[in-house]
């Protein structure tokens, strides 16, 4: 069978991440997605730049709309960031009948509502399982695990950044600012920071958690919202003093009013699992009525923690593509020398 083709908007941590993971995985995953998965065209800013991923066999292209309209394209990965180009890119590629695949979350909470409608009435998927906490599949977690259940309430830590920050700030005592920069230059942060420490970006992504928890729209607008800029490591020594950590939470809870929305710092007995969530992982509580408490832990930033999730999400994508019922894959996706194994 003939690989599927995609496009990749951008080439920093995710695109690279991306990159590398398909290039290493590519028989495992073309084993579970039915069909080998090719990149053949990306855009970034730079193309001359030494990059940290292969790209020698890809069309590099300054200019996103040309992978978009790249005829060969059948799929988009939206790996740029922002809200305007990656919209109208996005939107674009809709158009054009091509399934899209984006870790932006930023879009997804701010034009989620309006991409999806556009996405159904052409019938094509738009996938966004790295759009919350990186490489934990949180969004089919809720969508397909939990959804025989009533979803009560659910909350989390879903910055990585902010988190690798508090956590540095307590165990070693460091400055705000000099975690900040490490986390940048780890590739955890958003393109403008102030996103993670100011409480942004965990908005976002309890926006989308909350319309895909309580199927309501996504509604940023209504995220009460506070970062952790104003903690200093004397708040966060006190607390520990005091047998607490300070961790930035998202919470959604269903109440009786209506849907309670919102993110900031709060304090949390230390013998709590959630305090001990530490550096870029993230964890999200979900309470939901069958099941009652489930807990979901891993990475929140990071290339191929992020490139995990993406990954995840093109799997399903080709899955999708694939009409031949003969060319469907097995639900385990075994090896078909699977069971000649001999056990280890
Ligand atoms: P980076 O800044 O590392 O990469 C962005 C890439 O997009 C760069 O290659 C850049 O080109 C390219 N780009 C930006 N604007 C343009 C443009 N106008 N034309 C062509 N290329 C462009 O970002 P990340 O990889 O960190 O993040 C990408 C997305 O993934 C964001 O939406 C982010 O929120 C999301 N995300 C990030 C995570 C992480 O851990 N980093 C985790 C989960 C989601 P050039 O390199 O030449 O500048
Ligand atoms: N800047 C984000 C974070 C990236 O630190 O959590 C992952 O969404």
């Amino acid at each position: 069978m003939t690989p599927v083709k995609i496009g990749i908007l951008g080439l920093g941590t995710v695109g690279c991440g991306t990159i590398n993971v398909l290039a290493r995985n590519g028989t495992e995953i073309a084993r579970r997605a039915g069909r080998d998965i090719q990149v053949v065209a990306a855009a970034a800013r730079d193309i001359q730049r030494e990059r940290e991923c292969d790209c020698s066999q890809i069309r590099l292209t300054t200019d996103p709309a040309e992978v978009v309209n790249d005829p060969e394209v059948e799929v988009v990965v939206e790996l740029m960031g922002g809200t305007d180009l990656a919209l109208s890119l996005v939107l674009a590629a809709i158009d054009a009948g091509k399934h899209v695949v984006t870790a932006n979350k930023a879009l997804i909470a701010l034009h989620g509502n309006g991409i999806f409608e556009r996405a159904q009435e052409k019938g094509v998927m738009v996938a966004f399982e790295a759009a919350v906490a990186g490489g934990i599949p949180i969004i089919k977690a809720i969508r397909e695990g939990l959804a025989g259940n009533q979803i009560e309430w659910l909350a989390g830590i879903i910055n990585g950044t902010g988190n690798f920050i508090l956590s540095e700030m307590r165990d070693k005592g460091r400055d705000f600012e000099d975690v900040l920069a490490e986390a940048q230059a780890l590739g955890y942060a958003e393109a403008d920071p102030t996103f993670d420490v100011e409480g942004i970006d965990a908005a976002h992504k309890l926006a989308i958690l909350a319309s895909i928890a309580f199927g309501i729209p996504l509604q940023f607008d209504r995220v009460a919202v506070e970062g952790i800029s104003d903690i200093t490591r004397e708040d966060v020594g006190f607390a520990a003093e005091l047998g607490y950590r300070i961790k930035h939470l998202g919470i959604a809870r269903r109440t009786p009013k209506g849907y309670e929305l919102r993110v900031h710092p709060t304090l949390i007995p230390e013998r709590r699992l959630i305090a001990n969530v530490d550096g870029v992982m993230n964890a999200v509580l979900v309470h939901a009525d069958a099941v009652g408490p489930t807990l979901y832990y891993g990475a929140g930033a990071g290339a191929e923690a992020t490139a995990s999730a993406v990954v995840a999400d093109l799997v399903d994508v080709v899955r999708a593509l694939t009409t031949d019922p003969e060319n469907r894959v097995p639900h385990l996706a075994f090896q078909p020398d699977a069971l000649s194994d001999k056990p280890v």
